[in-house]
């Protein structure tokens, strides 16, 4: 079973948010534009009836000499991308490193099945999907360099060229590696926990491994490190931000704050830290007592009585929704959390000010004004794009002590039907929401609602975004079965308008698209001009064939990294693509396995080594695949990442 996607897939936003009147006429118009762009120069993106002259000229077009590809790589084809195994283009190589139940240092715990609830916290966890590595610059002073990262954008990668090619940071550092979920039936290997051991089994292997890597005679694997740790549900957090201390988070039982949870998609700082998203935290609780009912505030974030099947309040009070002890546990999950990689006594922070919901990502930006903006998808089916832009640029916020991202204000955006689009403010100065709320803190634990009224544009399933050297921010919409679906709508019981709009066109829209606009003011700015990128439908039955959008990195040079979650066309299995935006030309470079999904991205700073991610194989099943054993093997299978190198040793993607 898919707990995953079968939650992302039940409607919880009862706003009936429909912010265009003429939806049908924009529908028809929208799919005229997106036949026609994909032949369009770049820097000269026609919308509807005028010229969008907003939308700057792509790097690559600024320094690609005609006949230069961005992509020059032979694809791998959609007949090799079919198979039961892994398949990578034929100009690459790959390894499988970090399968779950590893140990994080040499010589720890060894996996073995049943899964044993300590070795678990000493073993890298499941469900492997967004990551960061953080190069180690220089091995005696791993923070050096850090205090110096240039505002310029993708940060890391540009100051870190300054080291040189090859340097010791391409070959030594720390990845952080996020733990979504593994299902019962996968970790435990039956579909409900049967004693508190077993909870803890099912805890540990969540939330996020950081390991330190090294990469010795072209092979990477995990060193003894001080820096490695598992960070599980429950490991002790602290929060930070308006809601820090609102009564929402208090619980009876006067329990510190422990844990993170489902853990998606990430993000990273120019200070050095790591970004973690709690995506869908309302599996984990539920609850026995029949006769309860969640309020409609829960029902918002798809909070429901019975729980989605791991079952942990059976054994932990914790995660019991009707238990009065622990009435504002639930709130303590949803969050964005800042985790230092280089520090492993600091503790997880929870911070409230980017907003409590589905948190798919955190990609983060420096405005050219010197803020620092997060763009932040929230994956169910009718929510929201959102950005968090920070209240003063953000050097001068840490040389005060103070943390970007606690002080600042959360926007969620409408998609105008004639390209345009603006940043609502969620702030008690918006009228609508301070007539529905006391204070801030109680706004960002029910930030969906905040946006409901705000009106934000109900998206198809906003998942990754990703901010491009030219300075476009691209989303992926992965999918929605619900648009213009009666049966949703009826099934629901709530109002929530399933009819299309301008930048959500598709009812239904089973495949997905992606959006990307340019910042008109800057990317602190309100005000922003989009258009579609690539509608997933349109590639069917041609060798770039893909669905189901979901991961996404922009690389300096200004490819497309495209990752891809769901049932894929044309035989193929889920897949790493690489696109060049200025062309739309679109080339696989990576299928994995049987019902898995790609997801994930690290690069070292030369960009010569990629790592991504194989999830949830055969989601557990080794009649499926046993990856990354040989299938027919037996083996159970296990969420592992993936080495990607040229084999002519160039920059991965070119
Ligand atoms: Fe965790 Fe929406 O993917
Ligand atoms: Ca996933
Ligand atoms: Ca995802
Ligand atoms: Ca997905």
């Amino acid at each position: 079973m898919d707990e995953h996607d079968d939650t992302d897939n039940i409607p919880s936003n009862p706003s009936g948010n429909r912010p265009f009147a003429d939806v049908l006429r924009v529908n028809l118009e929208r799919r005229k534009f997106l036949k026609s762009s994909a032949s369009l120069a770049a820097g000269s993106a026609v919308f509807g009836s005028g010229v969008l002259s907003a939308f700057p000229t792509t790097a690559s077009a600024q320094t690609q000499n005609p006949g230069d590809s961005l992509i020059g790589f032979t694809p791998l084809s959609l007949a090799d991308g079919a198979g039961p195994d892994p398949a990578i283009a034929p100009d690459y190589q790959f390894s499988v490193i970090l399968p779950w139940g590893d140990p994080i240092v040499p010589g720890g715990p060894a996996f073995k099945i049943p899964v044993d609830p300590d070795d678990q916290t000493q073993q890298i966890g499941i469900g492997h999907d967004g990551m960061c590595y953080f190069p180690i610059l220089d091995p005696d002073a791993p923070r050096a360099g850090w205090d110096e990262l240039s505002d310029s954008n993708p940060w890391l990668y540009a100051k870190l060229s300054e080291y040189g090619e090859d340097s010791y940071g391409d070959f030594n550092g720390v990845l952080c590696l996020n733990n979504e979920f593994g299902g019962n039936s996968h970790v435990l290997r039956k579909p409900s926990p049967e004693s508190l051991d077993d909870v803890r089994i099912s805890q540990h292997a969540h939330g996020v491994t950081i390991v330190q890597l090294a990469n010795q005679d072209g092979n990477w694997a995990t060193v003894h490190s001080s820096y490695a740790r598992r960070i599980h549900v429950n490991t002790p957090v602290e929060f930070s931000g308006p809601a820090a201390d609102h009564p929402a988070l208090h619980n009876a039982a006067m329990n510190e704050p422990r844990g993170t949870v489902n853990n998606c998609a990430n993000g990273y700082t120019p200070w050095g830290t790591y970004l973690t998203c709690e995506e869908n935290f309302q599996f984990y609780f539920g609850t026995e007592d029949e006769s309860y009912v969640p309020s409609s505030d829960q029902r918002r974030y798809g909070i429901r009585r019975q729980g989605f099947s791991y079952n942990w309040h059976l054994f932990d009070e914790r995660f019991d929704l009707a238990n009065p002890d622990y009435a504002g546990e639930i709130n303590r999950f949803g969050w964005i959390v800042e985790i230092d990689p280089f520090n492993p006594d600091a503790k997880p922070i929870k911070r409230t000010a980017l907003g409590r919901k589905k948190n798919e990502c955190a990609a983060f930006h420096v405005a050219t004004d010197g803020h620092a903006v997060v763009y932040i998808g929230d994956d169910t089916i009718f929510d929201y794009v959102y950005k968090y832009v920070s209240a003063e640029p953000w050097r001068e916020m840490m040389d005060n002590g103070e943390s970007p991202l606690d002080r600042g204000t959360l926007y969620c955006a409408r998609f105008n039907d004639d390209g345009t689009g603006d940043w609502l403010e969620l702030s008690m100065a918006n009228p609508v929401i301070a007539s529905a709320f006391s204070d801030l803190g109680q706004m960002l634990v029910m930030t969906r609602k905040a946006a409901d009224l705000a009106g934000a544009t109900p998206m198809d399933r906003p998942e990754w975004l990703a901010v491009a050297p030219d300075g476009r921010v691209y989303v992926t919409c992965t999918n929605n079965a619900g648009r213009n679906n009666e049966g949703f709508q009826r099934r629901s019981g709530r109002a929530v308008d399933t009819g299309p709009n301008a930048a959500n066109p598709l009812t239904p829209n089973p495949d997905g698209h992606i959006i990307r606009w340019v910042e008109t003011y800057g990317h602190s700015g309100t005000k922003f001009e989009w258009e579609t990128f690539l509608t997933a439908q349109d590639t069917h039955g041609t060798e770039e064939s893909f669905s189901d959008p979901d991961g996404l990195y922009a690389d300096p040079d200004g490819r497309l990294f495209i990752e891809t979650d769901g049932g894929q066309k044309d035989g193929l299995q889920n897949q790493l693509l690489v696109a060049d935006p200025a062309t739309r030309e679109i080339k696989r470079l990576f299928t994995g396995v049987p019902e898995c999904e790609i997801t994930g991205f690290a690069v070292t700073p030369n960009r010569k080594t990629m790592f991504i991610n194989v999830q949830h194989p055969g989601r557990g099943n080794p009649a499926v695949t046993s990856f990354p054993s040989p299938y027919g093997s037996g083996d159970i299978p296990r969420d592992a990442t993936i080495v990607i190198t040229r084999k002519d040793g160039g920059v991965v993607g070119s």
